[in-house]
């Protein structure tokens, strides 16, 4: 970006550290704070010094608090402005030379002037305060398989949050040398000084803007400070960045947790899942295997995002870039997640859940009776009695813990493998109250595509916006895919194709839902844990052995393909997570051919071909 009005200005001081040998990567910083004008530049080392040192500072001018020592080692929490708990997609931009590349799903703006507006917006942007300059890898530090970026932000919660959710610090300069690689990332909380100073505790501004030029490789973020808006390695990078970099390459950059499952006999799989965000990625990544399914073992390689390569033997290889969880506190408890209330032991950043009189934290869900007395979200008394009154949460809905994954019990062996793990399943869900069953396995590849492709799902606090709203989710990529939504299900399709054609075994292709709700408005299927006997049904069908019947896209199990050993669920109720209501998928058929119009332009014609054969059983 050359701005020449602001070259008055003396420029600050960069403060370059000797081992920064990248000149391309200095200049460019240098251009950013020249834009930016900051009152200074600190440049990360990643060390555990500077992160005990921002969290002091964060702590000094009360945008966190330190939660106490003996509860909950190394630990704070922070309330951001109520404004900004949330992705924001109607603020996201994709800014392809062309708009058919960003296609009709994704807000798209031209290159040019999107550069003019991010000129203004920059524009001594940070004034009065530190420009964070926060080197950070995706993937192992040095693995072949890893993507560099440099994230240059006035947030100190910014870099905080990614030493803990990538690999972040000096190491970073030693891989990319004079001339290596990388995908330039700005952040600017975008504050208005108050009275001259920056000191409120959570600076945003109204206006956000959160913007992507994928034939550039980078990152311009504008007015918030929340994570997927604002840790720009997590959602940005590696997953509108990198699945345009898949698509030139020839990968995969999936919204997907990546877990491993032995059985028994010691036989392990390992299966990638795609739930849309606040729809159970994490809970299903962590599983513990309910009494009765005793001698399975789930492990934990990613809960959020999966980079997918085809290797030399035809396989699928998962690894997953990011180095921690950004996870939904509500709703995370001793009986729903263990493994994650274990991992939220020390060491973690919490956002927006409530405070205890005891310096420890509380959010719905965490136990079966809340406390007597907290201090909510916005700083606010909450009480039991409140809550019944008013209705007010103590934690918001979307809010967050960041926390190291190493520090999770289940973690597997093989999670910073830089080869990654050799897929067996791919697993496709979404939230739906009515109509899509329990578990369904896609006869091919091509069916797995077309559900995955027309999945819907009720929308959730992890984007602001309307909540409980049906609408499509392709792949659980709707707000992460960083390019044309036709050409990504082309893309999918193509890389069966290829890989079949040279004789490979892929993955089989399953859709979930564990959300069904009954007459009474509970959800009938009890979840969590007990997700491992749908997931035990997979493995079977992997394995040749577990029985389905075929019913009009797809294979379910039939009550007694279920193993339920340990678990009371009647006849009954699995027809009511089962069943396939003839009119209510002639309903959901025509918003497949909703978004179908919507995409008409590059439509793969698989995907109108294999709705036309369901159509055809349907009206059977
Ligand atoms: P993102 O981090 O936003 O991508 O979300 P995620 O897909 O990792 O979702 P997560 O596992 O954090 O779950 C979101 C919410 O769904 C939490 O409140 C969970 O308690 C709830 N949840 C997760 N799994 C289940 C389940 O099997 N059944 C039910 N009923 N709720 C679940
Ligand atoms: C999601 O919304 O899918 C998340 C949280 O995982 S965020 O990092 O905000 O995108
Ligand atoms: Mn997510």
């Amino acid at each position: 970006m050359s701005r020449s009005a602001s070259s008055k200005v003396t420029p600050v001081d960069l403060n370059v550290p000797s081992y920064v040998k990248h000149q391309r990567l200095i200049d460019w910083v240098a251009s950013v704070a020249a834009l930016t004008r900051p009152e200074r530049v600190v440049w990360c080392d990643g060390s555990q010094e500077e992160y005990d040192r921002l969290c002091e500072m964060m702590v000094q001018a009360g945008t966190m608090r330190r939660l106490d020592p003996a509860k909950r080692p190394n630990s704070y929490l922070a309330w951001s402005d109520p404004s900004d708990v949330a992705r924001v997609e109607d603020r996201t931009f994709i800014c392809s030379e062309r708009e058919e590349d960003a296609g009709p799903t994704n807000n798209w703006a031209a290159p040019d002037e999107m550069r003019d507006t991010l000129g203004q917006l920059f524009d001594g942007s940070m004034e009065g305060r530190t420009m964070y300059v926060v080197p950070f890898s995706m993937g192992p530090l040095g693995s072949p398989i890893a993507h560099i970026g440099v994230e240059v932000s006035d947030s100190p919660y910014v870099a905080v949050n990614m030493r803990i959710m990538t690999r972040m610090g000096r190491a970073v300069f030693d891989v990319l040398g004079a001339d290596g690689e990388f995908v330039p990332c700005v952040h600017s909380v975008g504050a208005p000084l108050r009275e001259g100073k920056a000191d409120v505790p959570w600076p945003c501004n109204d206006l956000k803007y959160i913007v992507h030029f994928p034939e550039t490789r980078e990152i311009w973020s504008f007015g918030s400070g929340y994570g997927g808006n604002a840790l720009l390695g997590k959602k940005c990078f590696a997953l509108r960045i990198a699945s345009t970099m898949g698509r030139d390459q020839g990968w995969l950059a999936e919204h997907m947790l990546i877990l491993g499952v032995t059985s028994p006999q010691g036989q392990k799989y390992h299966v990638a899942a795609a739930f849309p965000s606040a729809c159970g990625k994490t809970n299903f990544a962590m599983l513990i295997p309910p009494q009765g399914m005793n001698g399975w073992k789930v492990s934990t390689i990613g809960d959020d995002i999966a980079w997918i390569k085809p290797a030399a033997d035809g396989r699928l290889y998962a690894i997953n870039p990011e180095a921690g969880y950004f996870g939904v506190a509500p709703g995370t408890g001793e009986k729903t997640n263990p493994n994650a209330m274990a991992t939220l032991k020390e060491n973690v950043i919490f956002t927006n859940v409530a405070l205890t009189d005891d310096g420890d934290v509380w959010w719905e869900g965490m136990t079966d009776e809340p406390p007597a007395h907290l201090i909510d979200w916005q700083g606010q008394d909450w009480t039991p009695q409140i809550a019944k009154e008013t209705g007010r949460k103590a934690a918001h809905p979307n809010a967050r813990f960041t926390v190291p994954a190493q520090q999770c019990p289940s973690i597997d062996p093989d999670w910073e493998n830089p080869r990654g793990v050799a897929i067996d399943a791919f697993i496709f869900g979404g939230r739906r109250s009515t109509t899509v069953p329990l578990v369904t396995e896609a006869r091919n590849w091509r069916e797995g595509v077309y559900m995955a492709a027309t999945m819907g799902s009720e929308t959730t606090a992890a984007a602001a916006g309307q909540q409980g709203v049906v609408r499509r989710d392709p792949f659980a990529m709707l707000p992460f895919c960083g390019y044309n939504m036709s050409d990504y299900f082309n893309h999918w399709l193509k890389l069966g194709e290829r890989l079949e054609a040279d004789g490979a075994t892929l993955p089989r292709i399953y859709c979930v839902n564990w959300f069904r709700k009954g007459p009474d408005g509970k959800f009938v299927w009890p979840g969590y844990g007990e997700n491992m006997r749908v997931l035990r049904w997979i493995l079977g069908r992997l394995q040749g052995e577990a029985q389905g019947v075929e019913q009009v896209f797809g294979i379910s199990p039939s009550y007694e393909d279920i193993d339920w050993t340990g678990l009371d669920f009647s006849r009954e109720q699995f027809r009511q997570v089962i069943s396939v209501d003839l009119p209510a998928w002639r309903d959901e058929l025509a918003l497949h051919d909703e978004l179908f119009a919507q995409l008409a332009q590059r439509l793969p014609a698989d995907l109108p071909r294999t709705k036309t054969e369901i159509e055809k059983r349907l009206a059977a």
